[in-house]
């Protein structure tokens, strides 16, 4: 995935236009969901891509997704505009919602676009890796009023603990995370000091964690201090499965596939 260099820099964002956009380069989100959604047959049916950013899901070269049928609602202004030119036919709602890396200069808890339709399924792929657990839960909430019936809410989480590469690589996605921010601050030529072996001992036994600007660990708690616009980084969300659980009693939890590290949390519509 694509950073934004100029906020990685530091330039200061006044207002959203002055934001760099965060352009998503992943791909394969079609084939994540379809699998854990045990269906690949997507024509036909109404879909909210929640976190959307430039509609990368449609570019999966398995998709099904009807474009016409297809619903985007992202933080950011500009991919939301980018994915509109590359896909007209599909739906694209910008939401100035408040979110620590993606919108630093939005509304907090602003509620969710109205919308006249429902959804077959609604995705969101790593959107709440991102997001602290009250928003979470407030979205999903605010989501699953827009499912249509048999309709499915389909979103990835990371699990701090879990090894999803066992054999090829030695950790969990924790310590995946740590490194791979010290990799990202060499390739921008700076020296990241990550207290590695602190921030893992601290991590060890907790049920969910976020990691601010790479090096700023908050265990179980939302309470983190203030960060100017310019100095919002990055937010790493993890929540372990048993969090996800005990937050979504109806949700069933699916290990991931595809070769990938986020977990599934799958809610049907009752
Ligand atoms: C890591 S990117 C993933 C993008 C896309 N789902 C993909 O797989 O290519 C996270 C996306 O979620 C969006 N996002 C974060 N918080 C959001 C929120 N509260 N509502 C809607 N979009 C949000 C960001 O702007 C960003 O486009």
């Amino acid at each position: 995935m694509s950073a934004r260099p100029a906020r990685a820099q530091g330039t200061a964002p006044a207002t959203n236009s002055d934001l760099m956009a965060f352009l998503s380069k992943k791909t394969w989100q079609f084939t994540y969901f379809a699998s854990q959604l045990g269906d690949g047959m997507w024509g036909g049916k109404n879909i909210l891509d929640f976190g959307g950013n430039i509609g990368n899901i449609l570019r999966d070269p398995k998709s099904t997704i009807d474009v016409r049928r297809y619903w985007c609602i992202d933080v950011d202004k500009e991919a939301i505009e980018q994915g509109e030119k590359v896909y007209p036919r599909g739906h694209w709602l910008w939401y100035n919602r408040y979110c620590f890396f993606f919108n630093p200069c939005g509304v907090q808890s602003l509620r969710l676009p109205e919308l006249d339709q429902l959804f077959d399924y609604i995705v969101a792929y790593s959107v709440f890796t991102n997001t602290t657990p009250t928003d979470m839960l407030e979205l999903v909430g605010q989501l699953e009023g827009r499912l249509a019936r048999k309709g499915a809410l389909a979103f990835t989480f990371i699990d701090p603990h879990y090894r999803s590469w066992p054999g090829r690589y030695h950790g969990n996605n924790f310590l995946w995370r740590l490194e791979r921010e010290q990799e990202l601050a060499a390739e921008r030529g700076e020296t990241l000091d990550i207290a590695t072996t602190d921030l893992m001992s601290r991590a060890q036994h907790a049920e969910w964690l976020m990691l601010v600007n790479a090096g700023d660990l908050y265990v179980e708690t939302e309470d983190i201090r203030r960060y100017e616009a310019e100095q919002q980084r990055t937010c790493h969300a993890f929540f372990t499965e048993r969090y996800i659980k005990k937050l979504f009693p109806r949700a069933t939890i699916l290990p991931p596939v595809n070769n990938e590290m986020q977990h599934c949390c799958v809610i049907r519509r009752s």
